[in-house]
């Protein structure tokens, strides 16, 4: 039997419930019949920071810190607003993202990542709700444009698509270097080096 659950987000913001999967808002859904469809999105706090760290270092492969990506993260604060956590009926921490400033060239732009969902609960939507959710956040906040590396296959359904002419650091794959806008031609003209937000 399908039911309708509730999804609630500690920080008051004008994002209807429409912006997220369909088919999460079903309980029941998670394995083991566990009861899965009530989460609670909201803003990571400071008492957040190592049960997220610990996350990742489950969900990602060993030595993801040595990425080359995580050294335009190195020294510089996230974007606190779009920092997420959701968390189930519980208080079990079942999915998180996290983004930071950065910069090609004079251009400002956000770096979404990481973003990882317990293994137990892959597939049931979160990764698709966080993604979601915070780039409505940062599209309120004002946000012009957002880049990933990751799957294209995957991040395409939120409006991903690979961009041309901006470098990460060495060794990352261009194929896997991908923008959205959040602002209508946020990208076009952007090209060069991907930098720190705040260099050194
Ligand atoms: C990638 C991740 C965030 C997706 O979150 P999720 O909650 O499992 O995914 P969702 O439920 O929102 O979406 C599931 C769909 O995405 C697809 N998908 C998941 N990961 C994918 C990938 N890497 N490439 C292509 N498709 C992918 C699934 O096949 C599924 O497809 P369907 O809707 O057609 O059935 C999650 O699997 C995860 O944490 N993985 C390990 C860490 C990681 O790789 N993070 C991303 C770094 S780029």
């Amino acid at each position: 039997m399908r039911q309708a659950v509730a999804v609630f987000g500690t920080i008051e913001h004008d994002i209807p419930f429409c912006h997220f999967p369909r088919h999460y808002l079903v309980l029941g859904a998670g394995p083991a019949g566990r009861e899965s469809g009530v989460i609670r999105v909201a803003e990571e706090t400071a008492g957040d920071w190592w049960e997220v760290e610990a996350l990742y270092d489950l969900c990602f492969a060993p030595g993801r810190t040595a990425l080359s990506s995580y050294r335009l993260r190195d020294g510089v604060p996230p974007v606190a607003e779009l920092c997420l956590t959701a968390r189930d009926a519980e208080g079990i921490l079942a999915a998180a993202i996290r983004y930071w400033p950065i910069r090609i060239g004079e251009a400002e732009a956000l770096l979404l990542g990481p973003v990882a969902v317990h293994p137990t609960r892959q597939g049931e939507g979160l990764g698709g709700l966080l993604i979601r959710n915070s780039l409505a956040r940062a599209e309120a906040l004002g946000v012009a444009r957002v880049m990933l590396v990751g799957d294209a296959p995957y991040y395409a359904r939120f409006g991903f698509s690979r961009l041309t002419g901006v470098e990460m650091p060495p060794p990352t794959n261009p194929d896997r270097v991908l923008g959205i806008e959040l602002r209508p031609g946020a990208w076009a003209g952007i090209t060069g080096a991907v930098t720190r937000a705040r260099p050194d």
